[in-house]
């Protein structure tokens, strides 16, 4: 069984992808991490987030950067979503995430664009979401949790940014799929939001 998880920034999708794959016992991938390899990477490389080639050169990030805190950061999130940009750069990461859909046995994968391009073909999709203000207010207070300093509006701007950058791009924008359960979780506390996911793909796929 294949699980689709998509949604904006913050929207809480990465949790409710990871408890999904906990309930069903299945193998899980943040595609957003590999958005962010390649943003850092490009980085690391002094190469220009913004230039398909730099991007692209990028690409070939070496696995072990995956492990590294710093694809956690916020400027991190960013030059992900300015490389996710590039066509080339998507072509580039593709098949890496078809062949972790496609495995034996199933997957959970969540992103931006994984109901509607990495696994049209997925039993159940879900796209997560919750308003702007709501997403800036739970990644402003995680951020003060990890004692980063910042505003709430810096942590808004960055998101509505974000928000118009993955949905406004060419190739494989952020949008929900038709047959995707549109989940807000904007009044949803976390318990809640992952029980209803469940909920959902039990219904999709029958219970196991
Ligand atoms: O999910 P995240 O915040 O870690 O993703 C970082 C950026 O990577 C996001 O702003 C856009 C890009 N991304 C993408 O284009 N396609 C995906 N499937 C996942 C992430």
């Amino acid at each position: 069984m294949i699980v689709a998880v998509d949604g904006p920034t913050a929207s809480g999708k990465g949790t409710i992808a990871r408890a999904l794959a906990a309930h069903f016992g299945l193998p899980v991938l943040d595609t957003g991490l590999l958005y962010r390899a390649v943003g850092y990477q490009t980085q690391l490389d002094h190469g220009d987030p913004d230039d398909a080639d730099d991007a692209l050169a990028a690409c070939d990030f070496p696995d072990s950067l995956l492990n590294d805190p710093a694809l956690r950061y916020e400027s991190t999130g960013s030059l992900a979503s300015r490389v996710s940009i590039h066509p080339a750069v998507r072509a580039a990461l593709f098949q890496r995430q078809v062949d972790f859909a496609n495995q034996p046995g199933g997957a959970v994968l969540d992103g931006r664009d994984i109901g509607t391009v990495i696994a049209p073909h997925a039993d159940a999709k879900l796209f997560v979401t919750a308003t702007p203000e709501e997403r800036a207010r739970r990644r402003h207070a995680e951020m003060l949790g990890r004692g980063v300093e910042v505003t709430y509006d810096a942590v808004l701007a960055d998101i509505h940014a974000r928000d118009a950058r993955d949905t406004g791009r060419t190739d494989a924008p952020l949008r929900r799929a038709a047959d995707a359960l549109l989940l807000d979780n904007t009044t949803l506390d976390r318990d809640a939001g992952i029980m209803a996911a469940i909920a959902f793909v039990e219904d999709k796929v029958g219970k196991r």
